[in-house]
């Protein structure tokens, strides 16, 4: 157990802290979070994989889309990413404009300060800012035209918990029993968070627990308000009011990982292991509207992959091995697009601003 978790805890007027207060802490606290921990999480070595992490084919098929997008669009080079994590991504797509003798603006919006000062060290032919936030972002650059990138950005944001029981709607709180383990506590839902589930279509059966994802009021304002025209780009898992109603999903979708097991309990490994929830995509999308982001595209990143060509990059292994290059890339690129693993998991939302439907159309037809 952290510090800052046992202490604004105790500081509570309720000995109790919503779960937005608790993951963001035990994500994000500048000493004890997990993502400001010096070991790596991501990868093999650490608890999970991302797409950037399984094969540098995820990185170079969006590079080559990006590029149509830039040039058809006519857009400047100008790409902002939020959530960056260690890199891996920008890197591998800065390497891939260098290829193509092209230089980019590359803006890497990532709260870990190891991982921004690594990325300025290692990429140098082009232009690249990091920022710690995209408040930080939008103080300091402010508009600019282009595309806003994200992969698993939005599942790591700090959430509030619901549930409904006896026909009303409760938050759920983390509180700390006399032996200072972490429980629950339920106290009725503000007028506030009952308006918000109610604006955006949700309907909770009982019994039944959700994350509510009001962050993304703020966050899709912000975004709308530093891109003047171009495309944003969300890959991420999550699930719609129609998915939402699945019993299977009574429990809510709050998980942990740790050492690539998922771990349901949120409230162990505290600081040590990865908390993340599903996205709720009507809320995203509508929120989206509210502030002129245009939906062109929600799908599966499966489809997404196929249609902007993924299949073009499966190799004819000659050596028939195992482990050559070629096949190691066709493992990859049915990794990304399977029904069992990220293809079906993750779905892709493409929304765009200040650009005609029609001019978006041909980027999706091989
Ligand atoms: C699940 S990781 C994904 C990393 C990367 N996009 C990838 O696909 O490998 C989420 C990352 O977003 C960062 N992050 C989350 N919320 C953030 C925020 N509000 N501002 C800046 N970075 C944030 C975390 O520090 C973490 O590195």
């Amino acid at each position: 157990m952290i510090n800052s978790v046992k202490t604004a805890i105790a500081r509570s007027h309720l000995k109790s802290i919503p779960y937005n207060e608790f993951i963001s802490l035990a994500l994000y606290d500048s000493l004890e979070g997990y993502y400001n921990q010096k070991r790596d999480v991501f990868g093999k070595k650490g608890d999970f994989f991302t797409a950037s992490h399984v094969h540098s084919v995820f990185c170079e098929l969006l590079g080559e889309w990006f590029l149509k997008l830039f040039n058809e669009l006519h857009l400047p080079h100008v790409i902002l990413e939020l959530g960056g994590g260690d890199g891996r991504f920008a890197k591998q797509l800065c390497e891939f404009f260098s290829n193509k003798g092209m230089k980019i603006t590359y803006y890497f919006v990532e709260g870990n300060e190891i991982h921004r000062k690594n990325i300025k060290e290692q990429i140098t032919n082009h232009t690249l800012e990091t920022f710690s936030s995209l408040h930080d972002f939008e103080e300091n650059i402010g508009h600019f035209n282009g595309i806003i990138y994200s992969n698993e950005f939005f599942d790591a944001q700090p959430v509030k918990v619901v549930e409904k029981n006896n026909g009303e709607l409760f938050e759920v709180y983390v509180s700390m029993d006399d032996d200072g383990r972490l429980i629950e506590r339920f106290y009725p839902c503000s007028r506030e968070m009952v308006d918000w589930i109610r604006k955006y279509g949700i309907v909770l059966s009982e019994g039944h627990r959700m994350e509510v994802p009001n962050y993304l009021n703020s966050i899709l304002e912000q975004i709308a308000t530093v891109l003047h025209k171009g495309i944003i780009l969300t890959i991420d898992y999550g699930y719609t009011n129609e998915e939402l109603v699945d019993p299977r999903r009574k429990k809510g979708s709050l998980r942990g990982y740790l050492d690539h097991q998922m771990v349901d309990r949120v409230t162990d490994h505290v600081g040590k292991m990865d908390i993340t929830h599903h996205i709720h995509w009507d809320s995203f999308i509508k929120i989206g509207l509210e502030h002129d982001l245009d939906l062109y595209m929600f799908e599966k990143q499966q489809q997404f992959l196929l249609q902007i060509g993924i299949l073009d990059y499966v190799r004819e292994n000659k050596s028939g091995t195992y482990f050559s290059t070629a096949s190691k890339q066709n493992r990859a690129i049915q990794q990304l697009i399977s029904g069992d693993f990220m293809g079906n998991m993750f779905e892709v939302c493409i929304q765009a601003k200040g650009i005609r439907k029609s001019q978006l159309e041909i980027f999706m037809k091989k």
